[in-house]
């Protein structure tokens, strides 16, 4: 029997699989592709303080590889969550991260005090990095500062773990990553979606009606992957990556690299049960490679160097 068990800061995971936010609904909606105890955990959409109608139509656009999306964060707001959804997650067999957006600090923090009431809650992820509010220039997902003030706030208000999730669209990563650490975040989700943008060259219209949006799925795997591992070598908090992963070898390569979980997202779209199959193939994968657990096999990359010395 391989061990699939992982640990992040102090939560246990059955597996290292969880459902990237925003791909997965609230993670029910799902139930019938992907059982809540096949998969190490559920992150939630973005929830924001007040309800946001999101961007204006076209908001989704296939691209060669993958899709571009300007959702904009659509979503009814922390209330409508803590009073349809929260109720719905109780007794649920996994554990269930709640990510948080908002427009200021101050916004971040008051969703997650509302929150704070809502025992399924297991854990925070900050979306510091989504790409299609306030015209791609949301400054807490490349100003080191803003990202360690966001993530102290809220570590101030809760005892829950809090990850902090990034954006790959910054020049140093390992910047963004060692500022939430000094934060206080208790680690660290790699990565959002890149941003992007598609035309039709016969008539110029742009394939969504914001322009550019976040471009997420296979083609952005190798970049994630660059993003992961710069935030492993940087800091000695645990980091979840995410960023095209649609096979098991993908999952595997993000734990080689030093990642203690991976999320999937796009992948799901095409295969509603994909997360399912991940994680029933996971132990024979790792078996037949001679592994008695998975944590022997992540940062077990060749170099990989953390800070303080250790290669792990
Ligand atoms: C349609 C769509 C909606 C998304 N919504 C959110 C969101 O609400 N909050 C968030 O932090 N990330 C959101 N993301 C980003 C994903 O969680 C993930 O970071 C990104 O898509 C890269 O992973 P992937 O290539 O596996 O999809 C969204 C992505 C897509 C495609």
């Amino acid at each position: 029997m391989v061990d699939l068990s992982v640990q992040l800061g102090a939560l246990v995971l059955r597996n290292p699989l969880l459902s990237a936010s925003g791909t997965f609904g609230h993670g029910l909606e799902m139930e019938h592709f992907v059982s809540p105890e096949s998969l190490g955990g559920w992150v939630s959409k973005t929830v924001t303080l007040e309800p946001r109608h999101g961007n204006p139509a076209p908001r989704i656009c296939e691209t060669e590889a993958g899709f571009l999306n300007s959702i904009g964060l659509e979503n009814r707001g922390v209330d409508s969550y803590l009073e349809k959804i929260v109720p719905a997650l109780k007794g649920v067999d996994a554990v269930i991260f709640t990510n948080v957006g908002g427009a200021s600090p101050d916004d971040f923090v008051a969703a997650v005090e509302r929150l704070e009431e809502a025992d399924e809650v297991d854990a925070y992820e900050l979306n510091l990095s989504c790409p299609n509010v306030q015209g791609g220039k949301l400054p807490y997902g490349t100003d080191p500062k803003m990202a360690e003030d966001v993530t102290r706030r809220v570590r101030d208000v809760t005892k829950k773990p809090v990850f902090s999730k990034l954006s790959p669209n910054v020049s140093r990563i390992s910047d963004m990553a060692k500022a939430v650490e000094a934060g206080g975040a208790d680690g660290i989700t790699a990565v959002n979606t890149l941003l992007g943008m598609s035309v039709d060259w016969r008539n110029g219209t742009p394939g969504l009606a914001t322009i550019q949006g976040g471009y997420s799925g296979v083609g952005m795997k190798p970049v994630a992957l660059r993003c992961a591992w710069d935030c492993v070598r940087s800091v000695n908090i645990p980091v979840i990556g995410c960023g095209g992963i649609s096979t098991l070898d993908d999952v595997l390569e993000f734990l080689v690299v030093g990642c203690s979980a991976v999320q999937i997202g796009t992948a799901s779209f095409s295969n509603p049960s994909l997360l399912a199959e991940m994680a029933e193939e996971l132990p024979a994968r790792l078996a037949e490679a001679g592994f008695d657990s998975v944590r022997e096999l992540i940062g077990s990359m060749h170099g990989l160097e953390r800070p303080g010395g250790s290669s792990k």
